[in-house]
């Protein structure tokens, strides 16, 4: 989260330095959250999308990614208590660990990496459990402090990390969720949280799954923000400089598929059977060989052919088409696949701060939810496609309407 972290790798892993590179690209890419104003198209940020795998140490990630700054700012259009069910999520998750790692502890101390506006902190600090969220982006952070919820607005490294053990001890537990995937410079994070945990405490996160990105195509996952695509494998080989321990995985249906991963100062902890059974799935998936992601790319080129070619069909046909959900995912999916508002009218969401704005790169128009609701369209292109069982059950009148849903993970499908 170092804000002078080079955007560019210059052709090495971020993680082991071994020279890589991409194996595909998905082409000129805006970035994924930059939501416009009408009068901002302008001067439109854009950088190559093009991921890439090391074959020494597992890591999937991008070489090229904007600046920080560009992505995370206080503008950050991304709010995470928005989804009930993300909100249920986080307070299981919470609970979890008030419940295993800091039960019997006297005075813990937790600190949460990327804390958002305190999704999950407020459920430590209703307990009175001594917390510190660290959020970069200025305006969620700010949400969270009005909670009540300790939170400072910086970027992670181990000088923050120094900072914060001088000032409260080093941590029992260190939580991150939706948020280790974005931070560029890895090895300098886990620094940090081998100098700030205690030696009996846990490091726990957790992210989109690599496996389920390649099983299901879900190339969305693939966006700016996103340097990192973990799995078991690269996570434990990432850690290990650091003695830390990949000592427990538990996988999450959050994000269209996710893992959670705990990691302890190495030999501090047994190490659950787990992680062992998880990698002999990884390695059965075909994770650490090249030939997989060769495979996926063409996936990924199918999925956008058959996609174009439904809503060029239903354009043919002057059905309305209305997205569902301005996710940061549908970034990539709508450039990708050279959507414009000839294909998609407008995109439903109910975050107040992306209405009235244009999507990145295609300019297709983001309107409040009621304009769903209100005329409903023919066909709705569910991109929040991660809540589709919230979003599916909340929306019964829609298909009893005669409305269809588009869905393009696991495979192109019009569904009622
Ligand atoms: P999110 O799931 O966080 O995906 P990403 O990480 O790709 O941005 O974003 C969900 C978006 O969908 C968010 O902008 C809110 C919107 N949304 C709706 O408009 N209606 C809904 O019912 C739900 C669940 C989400
Ligand atoms: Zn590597």
């Amino acid at each position: 989260m170092n804000p002078t972290a080079k955007p560019l790798s210059n052709g090495h892993c971020r993680v082991c330095s071994a020279k890589i590179a991409p194996f595909m690209s998905f082409g000129r890419m805006p970035i994924a959250n930059g939501f416009l104003r009408p009068d901002e198209t302008g001067n439109e940020y854009f950088f190559e999308l093009a991921p890439a795998f090391c074959e020494s140490c597992g890591m999937f990630q991008l070489l090229e990614q904007p600046q920080p700054e560009k992505m995370f700012h206080e503008q950050y259009a991304f709010y995470s208590s928005t989804s009930r069910y993300m909100q249920a999520h986080f307070e299981v998750f919470a609970l979890s660990v008030i419940n295993t790692v800091l039960a019997e502890r006297k005075d813990p101390f937790v600190v949460e990496l990327g804390s958002n506006d305190g999704i999950m902190l407020r459920h430590f600090k209703a307990r009175g459990v001594r917390h510190l969220g660290i959020e970069p982006s200025a305006n969620v952070a700010e949400v969270a402090r009005t909670q009540g919820i300790s939170t400072i607005s910086a970027f992670f490294d181990h000088k923050l990390a120094d900072g914060i053990a001088a000032e409260h001890g080093r941590a029992d537990a260190i939580l991150a969720a939706n948020v280790m995937c974005h931070i560029p410079d890895l090895p300098g994070v886990a620094a940090g949280v081998q100098r700030l945990l205690k030696p009996d405490g846990v490091f726990i996160f957790e992210d989109p799954y690599l496996g389920d990105m390649i099983a299901k195509t879900s190339y969305d996952q693939i966006y700016d923000e996103h340097v990192f695509i973990f799995s078991a494998n690269s996570v434990r080989c990432a850690f290990e400089p650091f003695a830390l321990e990949l000592i427990d995985v538990m996988p999450q249906i959050t994000h269209g598929g996710s893992m959670r991963y705990t990691l302890a100062p190495k030999g501090s902890r047994q190490v659950s059977i787990k992680v062992n059974e998880q990698l002999a799935k990884e390695a059965a998936l075909g994770l650490d060989r090249a030939e997989t992601y060769h495979r996926f790319k063409a996936n990924c080129e199918n999925s956008r052919d058959a996609l174009m070619r439904t809503l060029e069909r239903l354009r043919g046909q002057e059905k309305r088409v209305v997205g569902y959900g301005a996710t940061s995912k549908s970034t990539t999916v709508i450039n990708y696949c050279g959507m414009t508002p000839e294909h998609v009218e407008f995109i439903s969401d109910t975050t107040p701060i992306k209405q009235g704005r244009l999507s990145p790169g295609a300019h297709i128009p983001v309107k409040p939810y009621g304009e769903f609701t209100k005329r409903y369209p023919d066909y709705a292109l569910l991109f929040a496609w991660n809540h589709a069982a919230e979003i599916r059950e909340k929306e019964a009148g829609f298909v009893s309407a005669g409305g269809r849903w588009i869905v393009y993970v696991p495979e192109v499908a019009i569904v009622a």
